[in-house]
């Protein structure tokens, strides 16, 4: 098959993956190649287990596979020949140097730029897919520019991605918005319009907005740091409901009802997790920062350390309702993902409250039903280490909710899976340990049904504590 435009992705993770499938699936005259340094990764991707679990995206994967969507590590051949090339590489936040722990890692973004400017050998455009500091884009622009030759130049974009986990198919299936950011040149608007065009067979033309560079980067950030803060406004004002007896689903939704406010985004939890909200807002604050602007930074800051403390609150809850010891107790973890329907762990604040739990030498018995064993094993002992031998001592990865909950003093949600508000309660509260605790870290659970049971429950933002 002839294809009109050859489109390049460099980095097959949670965001260049689903969103150049679905480009793919929207688009059959445009090939799509995904590549990425990470063989496993890119053999994963070729095999029938691909390496992301998201609903919707193995049939289109595998409906598209070998048509028009191709996964390789051949990074340089995919750039020669493609006209348009994201960059979706991973953008952490930085471990060690300067601006540690809040500024983004930007060496994989320059690696690939460089890649690009070094392989390519006619005009490409090149789009910032990954979440970066405003400005990012200046940077790149700069070492393609100092690459270009007559017959070889650059534009640049920005088209940060909107997509949550778990949803992910549908959010670029039928996206709110695309935004697509350029320099003001005529080159540059003629470079957004080719892009704009490619959304424009799905996407209505109203929800594809355009915009300066640096405000789409901006954009990006400011909308991550703006969901967060609902979040942790949500969660201050669940401390306070637990200490005055309000109920936090019921000031949610009453607040949620006022149109200036909305619904969403308004549930409390044990904490905010994922790979974004965090390090998107450190970056903001870094930014701010670096503009001198420290009151600012302070605000953005404030997000974050309220979701620190929530997660805090919620553990420090636990050992103080077990009657302040969990030494040697069984405590069962239901949930490890950062969020039901994704098998991602980036941030989730199971992590925090296993290694919380750890240091108290409790014994734990996990069960999630799509994190991997072996992805608990790398989350809970190589960053920030709890020893091996503490873990493989005192923790256990369960196949179910039942085998997990069994003969424990306390089962605590951390992740909102369906599963969990439908399990057959009374089989788990026999096997229990008496009292029998549950936490609800997700405000899921029917907690009446619970307490008719015999649960001592427990639920975030509702003052229940017995
Ligand atoms: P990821 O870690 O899942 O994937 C990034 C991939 O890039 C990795 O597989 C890595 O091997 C590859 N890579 C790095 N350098 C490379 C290079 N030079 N050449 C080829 N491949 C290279 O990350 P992700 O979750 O897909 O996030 C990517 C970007 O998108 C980040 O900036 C993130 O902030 C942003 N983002 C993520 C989400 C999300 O939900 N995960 C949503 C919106 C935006
Ligand atoms: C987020 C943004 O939503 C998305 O637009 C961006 O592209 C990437 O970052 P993601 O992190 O995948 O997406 O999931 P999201 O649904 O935003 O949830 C993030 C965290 O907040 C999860 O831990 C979730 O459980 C938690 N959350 C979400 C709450 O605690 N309460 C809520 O009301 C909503």
């Amino acid at each position: 098959m002839s294809f009109t435009t050859k489109i390049c992705c460099i980095g097959a993770g949670y965001v260049g993956g689903p969103t150049c499938a679905v480009i793919a699936s929207k688009c059959a005259d445009i090939k799509v190649t995904i590549v990425d340094i990470n063989q496993a990764r890119i053999d994963a991707w070729n095999s029938k287990d691909i390496p992301i679990y998201e609903p919707g995206l193995e049939e289109i994967v595998f409906a598209q596979r070998g048509k028009n969507l191709f996964f390789s590590t051949d990074v340089d051949a995919a750039i020669l020949e493609a006209d348009l090339i994201f960059v979706s590489v991973n953008t952490p936040t930085k471990k060690t140097g300067m601006g540690a722990g809040f500024a983004a890692d930007l060496a994989y973004i320059e690696a690939a730029t460089r890649r690009i400017a070094l392989v390519a050998k006619s005009h490409k455009i090149v789009i910032e897919k990954s979440t970066v500091p405003c400005r990012t884009a200046e940077s790149m622009r700069k070492i393609l520019d100092a690459n270009s030759r007559a017959d070889v130049n650059f534009d640049i974009l920005s088209n940060p991605e909107f997509l949550a986990e778990g949803t992910a198919i549908k959010d670029l299936q039928n996206p709110d918005r695309v935004l697509i950011g350029s320099m003001q040149t005529e080159a540059g608007l003629k470079a957004q319009q080719a892009l704009a065009s490619v959304y424009a067979r799905w996407v209505p033309k109203e929800r594809i907005v355009t915009t300066r560079l640096w405000s789409s980067e901006l954009t990006k950030l400011a909308s991550n740091a703006l969901l967060a803060q609902r979040i942790s406004s949500i969660n201050a004002l669940s401390a306070i409901c637990e200490a005055t007896g309000a109920d936090v689903d019921e000031v949610s939704y009453a607040c949620g009802l006022d149109s200036r406010i909305g619904p969403k985004f308004l549930k409390a939890s044990v904490g905010f997790g994922g790979s974004c909200f965090q390090k998107d807002i450190l970056n903001l604050v870094y930014l701010s920062q670096s503009l001198h602007l420290p009151e600012v930074a302070d605000y953005w800051n404030q997000v974050v350390l309220m979701n620190e403390y929530q997660k805090r609150r919620f553990a420090e809850s636990v050992v103080r309702t077990l009657f302040n010891t969990i030494t040697n107790k069984n405590i069962c973890i239901l949930g490890f993902a950062f969020k039901k329907d994704t098998g991602d762990t980036r941030e989730s604040a199971a992590i925090a409250m296993v290694k919380y739990f750890l240091k108290e030498n409790a014994n734990i018995r996990i069960y999630d039903p799509k994190v991997p064993a072996s992805q608990m094993l790398y989350d809970l002992t190589v960053e920030d280490k709890v020893d091996v031998e503490q873990y493989n001592k005192r923790v256990t990865v369960c196949d179910s909710a039942y085998t997990a909950a069994d003969g424990v003093d306390a089962v605590i949600v951390l992740t909102e899976w369906d599963e969990f508000k439908t399990l057959d309660y009374k089989r788990i509260y026999g096997k229990m340990n008496k009292p029998a605790f549950i936490f609800d870290g997700r405000l899921i659970l029917p907690t009446a049904e619970l307490k008719k049971i015999g649960f001592q429950t427990i639920t975030i933002g509702k003052g229940d504590v017995e």
